[in-house]
């Protein structure tokens, strides 16, 4: 079995993140989610994954390379345009001939649960095996009807009238007879070449399309509470692998707190679980819970919690920051010396001042 990685997009609901990094690089516990994408491919025995990129392709490959210390052999595809799940599927047939693959949308996280659905596919062999879960809200997703032996009967794409609320989760598993089905698609509504059409085709033409329902945890990272909610999941998971030569005798850790090579912790309090990438420097601060420091950062009399901080970000004197994620370099500072409050914020940028 192949691999088939989306990690092309526009990413409008991660803006302005998304304007100079993938969505798929930002990180969750300080690891990128394609990386754990990457991981739970490999964890099923897949060794040859395409990638799709679109216009950040440098970036993705500055980071996964051609994938060998994660013990894959990547093939790189580009996209020229965000065209559709289908659309993927179709530009990488020459990389897929005509083996079985798993398409894995590289901005999905998965905990649990994949190696278990690999398997039952390889067993099974349906033309498409789908995952599923039961949400709240179907009708923001690919919705499946589905019986009571599992099989697909109907599939539709954001549904206003969901007719049921199990949603399709961002794994698909399939023949080669998926490539008949992509082949002469038009066009949706919102104008792409829409993978469940692809399936509904399959279901049309009497072959196997199965729909397992995925018990693990799977979040859509699309939007930041998504984001920080993987990001609680994940450090809810750290454990600490201390002494740490970088913590000094002011300084207390608690709880589960995992700091990276060269970080140092100067007169301050951090209440774990967090995550402290290398060389960052926190000083005269208050860590909180479910915090992501990556590396190479500077927080100095600021208080955190339940936050992500990109790499070489720095903080100054700010308190309360909470459910917030700071990007790369940015330069966040506050204190009485300054004369006023000066913001140079970029598109899309949200802020949320206290009075
Ligand atoms: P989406 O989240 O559906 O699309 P998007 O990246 O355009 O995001 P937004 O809705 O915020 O604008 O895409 C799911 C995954 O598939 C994501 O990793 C991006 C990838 N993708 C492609 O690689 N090519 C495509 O043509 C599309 C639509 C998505």
């Amino acid at each position: 079995m192949k691999a088939l990685i989306l990690s092309g997009g526009t990413g409008t609901r991660l803006r302005p993140f998304t304007y100079s990094i993938p969505k798929q690089l930002v990180p969750v516990a300080n690891k990128p989610v394609l990386l754990h994408c990457l991981e739970n491919v490999r964890a099923m025995g897949v060794t040859e994954v395409g990638l799709i990129v679109g216009g950040q392709e440098e970036q993705i490959r500055a980071v996964v390379g051609d994938g060998s210390p994660l013990g894959l052999e990547i093939t790189y595809i580009p996209q020229h345009l965000p065209l559709g799940l289908a659309h993927c599927v179709q530009i990488a047939r020459d990389f897929l001939g005509d083996d079985d693959f798993v398409m894995y949308l590289g901005d999905n996280m998965l905990i649990g649960g994949t190696t278990e659905a690999a398997k039952a596919f390889q067993e099974q062999r349906p033309d498409a095996a789908l995952l599923v879960t039961e949400v709240p809200d179907p009708r923001q997703f690919g919705v499946a009807e589905v019986d009571a032996e599992g099989r697909v009967l109907a599939l539709a794409e954001k549904p206003p009238h969901p007719r049921s609320n199990l949603a399709l989760i961002g794994v698909y598993f399939f023949t080669p007879a998926i490539h008949e089905a992509v082949a002469g698609l038009r066009p949706s509504a919102r104008g792409e070449l829409e993978i469940t059409d692809a399936i509904q085709r399959l279901v049309e033409d009497g072959r196997a399309v199965s729909a397992e329902r995925f018990t693990g945890y799977w979040k859509d990272t699309g939007n930041v509470e998504d984001m920080l909610d993987c990001n609680r999941v994940l450090l809810d998971a750290l454990r600490a692998q201390g002494p740490y030569a970088g913590v000094d005798p002011d300084s207390v850790l608690t709880g589960e707190v995992v700091l990276g090579p060269g970080a140092e912790i100067i007169a301050s309090r951090v209440e774990g679980p967090v995550v402290v990438g290398a060389g960052t420097v926190i000083r005269n601060s208050h860590i909180g819970p479910h915090t992501a420091v990556g590396r190479d950062c500077e927080l100095t009399g600021t208080g955190i919690s339940d936050s992500i901080v990109l790499e070489g970000a720095s903080i100054r004197d700010v308190q309360g920051i909470h459910g917030s994620l700071i990007g790369r370099w940015a330069d966040v500072q506050a204190g009485t010396s300054l004369p006023r409050r000066r913001l140079l914020v970029g598109d899309h940028s949200q802020i949320s001042l206290s009075a």
